[in-house]
């Protein structure tokens, strides 16, 4: 199997255009790197590629990864995408796709439905790209040679379907995680979550990978940075520090690589020199960057 995380970064991104945070200044002045928003590529025979989430970066995400050029005057070895919510840096670069090419739609019937009554999205020709609903535990071939098979985990329903009362761990179709399979290896893709449950420590473990939720290191973090007024359980993400993060709740899970993903700019751990990164290191954990290639 080869992954190519095509976006490290969470919702607007490092630098996001309208933040002037520490992270975002440093990345504008090329101190650390930039990251682009959320989305891995995913192959079993490195011709035929499925893409999970459709960043709205995606246009410039395609033009810088080899793999995923066309290979003649018109074609790409894009078979598929996958989307695993209906968050818009999940969703939005469905627009860039719209060139008259065909490709499977991959997504669970409620996150169809939300795409369905965009009518923007029917620029994605029907006739080409077919909207093939998901169940829950159901497998599906992505690519020749690549199964997945998604599975709930705590979540929220899009920010722009929020209505008054948010239930921020639903667990349903609204957010899924995905367990990838190629060749006997097994990797596990979630860029989020809201809890880290004895269910899904158990479900994960052995994999070969794990790409895992790594928007803010404290629930807080936004917060007491003064840009914003959300925790990050409040947007449907568990923190990766603390008694309850992720770090702790996977410390003892046997992993082959585990790397974190969907960083948002407020997190220490989008500056490879902070102390936070080298707390992370320790416990075995990478961070995801644009262009990061893995072979599980
Ligand atoms: C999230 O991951 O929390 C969302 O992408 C937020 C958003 O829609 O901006
Ligand atoms: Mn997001
Ligand atoms: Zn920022």
């Amino acid at each position: 199997m080869r992954i190519v995380i095509l976006g490290s970064g969470a919702g607007g991104g490092v630098p996001q255009w309208n933040c002037g945070c520490p992270n975002c200044e440093a990345a504008r002045a090329g101190r650390i790197p930039a990251m682009s928003q959320s989305g891995i590529a995913v192959s079993a025979n490195g011709r035929d590629w499925a893409l999970i989430n459709a960043s709205p970066d995606l246009r410039q995400q395609l033009a810088v990864t080899p793999a995923l050029r066309p290979g003649g005057l018109r074609g790409s070895p894009i078979r598929s995408v996958l989307v695993t919510n209906g968050d818009i840096d999940h969703v939005a670069g469905l627009l860039t796709l719209r060139e008259g090419q065909g490709f499977d739609l991959y997504a669970t019937p409620a996150i169809h439905a939300v795409l369905s009554a965009n009518p923007m999205l029917s620029a994605l020709d029907p006739g080409i790209v077919v909207r093939r609903e998901v169940a829950l535990e159901q497998s599906v071939e992505l690519a020749p040679g690549l199964a997945a098979r998604l599975f709930a985990v705590p979540g929220k329903v899009p920010l722009y379907m929020e209505g008054e009362r948010v239930e921020t761990d639903l667990m349903g179709e609204q957010t899924v995680g995905v367990e990838l399979e190629a060749a006997g290896r097994r990797v596990f893709y979630i860029p989020g979550c809201a809890l880290v449950p004895d269910w899904l420590r158990e479900r994960v473990a052995g994999a070969d990978a794990l790409l895992f939720d790594g928007t803010l290191w404290t629930d807080d973090e936004m917060i007491r940075a003064g840009l914003g007024i959300k925790s990050g359980r409040r947007m449907g993400h568990v923190p990766v520090s603390g008694p309850d993060g992720s770090l702790e709740a996977l410390r003892d899970v046997t992993l082959g690589a585990r790397i974190y993903v969907h960083l948002n700019n407020s997190n220490p751990l989008v500056d490879p020199a902070s102390p936070e990164r080298a707390q992370a290191a320790a416990a075995g954990w990478q961070v995801g960057h644009d262009g990061m290639e893995i072979a599980p």
